[in-house]
């Protein structure tokens, strides 16, 4: 009797020992399966592979996202020059694996000597300005800096190898690279033209071996030395001479008197994400400001059919009408309040407009109250998610197609045209200012999400953005899908441009409602995001610049 009762009470014991291995084994083979074409660890999306899995690599090595991120910038500032490098500024939104977020802002500054009068120069509709008065103090490396000692993991030399063995090397010209050799042409940019200048004396194009080879010393040096060459040591005191030569006001105090700062996100519910936001000079307030405007419809997948269409459409463009008359309200913290900024964000304020946009009709341009300001481009974002949840969201920039389209012939550097951003936003400018920007690298977290996105293209940066996030996350479109979409665009003149396979229905319909267009021959928004859900990754780099992701 004792005995079958330990018999059976032994064989209960055996099952239930087997079930919860089966359960343990079941839960841990389905952590470890993601679906096809997501990561299980780690993901990068620059705009490019080749960027991408430089990323990668350094995550793969025991690095940290920004570990990978820096990497990956360095990369960048090499298979595409004309968006960023070490001659401009970045704006960083960290998130590390506790969910704390913080801001690294590196954008450039006003130098102390800046030409009197630069502001009454600027021209009064968009053009590319290049030439050396525009030029601001770099913040870039200063960022890495600042980025790599709160978060970094591998030593800082380690992350600018693969940057320097690439730029050494050298490679065949990548297309979105190529197409903007054209942009070099004047005799202000005699040192960018020599080094696009083949053997035969013509402009490099597509497919020719360019290599950066001054560069690499330059990072080179920055690798076993520090950021302090690059502020304080002898590629400054180069830098300097060499924008001296080009008649630029830069000297080696500003550079050495440089700081990049570090600061809270500011924080917005949306839905049932909080969206972290980098605070002004960052363009994140226009984000969230039209992001408020457009939840407050409850928007659904039906509103992307038939009339209900046109109507998302309608109030997105008059959402957009009101952010151009909000944009002087990007300042510098540091020489102006932040109060109406922070206003701009609230959903109270994003509420009070929505009540001022008719359904049926659109209106002149000063019910908007908006001031016309000039459109900027150029840039590059990359997304980056760990392992262990943590998170970079960086938007770098030297502003224009090649910045000052100055290149500095003994660092080989090339230099920001920051200072052209004050245009049609201040009128007195003053030493280290920081110019306001488009700029806003965002990370969104939910109970089950993280969700890592930013765009590139001046001022198409916010559309890219809204568009991308209104497609996935009310529309429930894939990451893919919801870049891809085909995005429009109010320009500040409030004349709204469409990308090319834009619902012809729809135009047809917003014209008809009073939407004056305005065809643009590009569209610059670039978005690459990376998403992690129940451990898995998804990341996705734009197509419209070619862009690749990579993880592992
Ligand atoms: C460039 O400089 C050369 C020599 O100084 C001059 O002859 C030429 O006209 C200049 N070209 C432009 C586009 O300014
Ligand atoms: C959106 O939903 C909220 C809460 O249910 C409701 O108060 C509001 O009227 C709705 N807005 C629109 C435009 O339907
Ligand atoms: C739009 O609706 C408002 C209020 O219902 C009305 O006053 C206005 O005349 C309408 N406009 C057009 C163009 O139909």
């Amino acid at each position: 009797m004792a005995r079958s009762k330990t018999r059976v009470f032994s064989c209960c014991a055996l099952i239930l020992v087997c079930v919860v291995v089966i359960i343990v084994c079941i839960s841990v083979f389905r952590r470890h399966k993601c679906p096809e074409g997501t990561f299980s660890n780690v993901a990068v999306a620059a705009d490019s592979g080749t960027c991408s899995k430089i990323g990668r690599d350094m995550l793969r090595k025991g690095g940290s996202a920004v570990d990978g991120a820096i990497a990956a910038l360095l990369c960048t500032s090499i298979i595409n020059p004309q968006s960023m490098g070490l001659g401009g500024g970045a704006i960083f939104t960290v998130m590390d694996s506790s969910g704390n977020v913080k801001i690294i802002n590196s954008r450039e500054t006003v130098p102390e000597n800046v030409k009197p009068g630069l502001l009454e120069v600027c021209p009064k509709t968009f053009q590319l300005i290049s030439g050396s008065q525009w030029i601001a103090v770099p913040g870039e490396v200063r960022g890495y800096e600042q980025a790599h000692k709160l978060y970094g993991k591998l030593p800082w030399a380690t992350l600018f190898q693969p940057a320097i063995k690439l730029a050494r090397k050298g490679f065949p010209i990548p297309p979105i690279q190529g197409r903007y050799l054209s942009y070099i042409d004047s005799n202000e940019t005699k040192a960018l033209r020599d080094f696009y200048t083949d053997k035969n004396g013509k402009l490099m194009k597509i497919g020719d071996i360019v290599k950066f080879e001054k560069l690499a010393d330059t990072l080179e040096t920055i690798a076993n030395q520090g950021p302090e060459a690059f502020y304080t040591g002898k590629i400054a005191e180069d830098l300097i001479h060499d924008i001296k030569e080009a008649g630029g006001t830069l000297t080696v105090q500003d550079l050495a008197s440089y700081k990049a700062t570090v600061t809270d996100a500011w924080v917005i519910p949306i839905g049932e994400y909080q969206m972290y936001i980098p605070p002004p000079p960052a363009g994140g307030i226009i984000l969230s400001f039209i992001l408020n405007v457009m939840k407050g419809y409850n928007l659904t997948s039906t509103d992307l059919i038939g009339e209900k269409k046109t109507l998302l459409y309608h109030r997105l463009i008059e959402a957009f009408k009101f952010s151009n008359g909000l944009k002087k309200y990007i300042r510098d913290p540091g020489f102006s309040s932040e109060k109406m900024a922070k206003t701009i964000t609230e959903e109270s304020f994003a509420n009070h407009i929505r009540s001022l946009i008719s359904d049926n009709q659109t209106h002149a341009r000063r019910y908007y109250n908006s001031t016309p300001y000039l459109d900027s481009m150029g840039t590059t974002h990359l997304s980056v998610i760990a392992k262990d949840g943590s998170a970079v969201s960086v938007t770098s920039t030297v502003n224009h197609i090649f910045g000052s389209k100055i290149m500095s012939p003994s660092t080989g550097v090339i230099l920001n045209n920051q200072l052209s951003d004050f245009c049609g936003r201040e009128d007195t400018i003053f030493p280290g200012q920081h110019p306001p920007s488009s700029m806003a690298p965002t990370v969104l977290k939910s109970k089950s999400k993280t969700l890592v996105l930013g765009s590139t293209g001046g001022n198409m940066i916010t559309i890219g953005m809204v568009s991308a996030l209104m497609n996935h996350i009310w529309f429930g479109k894939s990451l893919k899908e919801a870049i891809d979409a085909p995005i429009l665009y109010v320009n500040p003149q409030n004349l709204v441009g469409f990308e090319p396979n834009f619902d012809e229905n729809v135009i047809e319909a917003l014209e008809a409602m009073g939407h004056k267009q305005r065809i643009l021959s590009r569209f610059y928004n670039v978005v690459n995001a990376a998403e992690m859900e129940d451990g898995c990754i998804c990341a996705e780099s734009d197509a419209r610049k070619q862009g690749e992701a990579a993880g592992y």
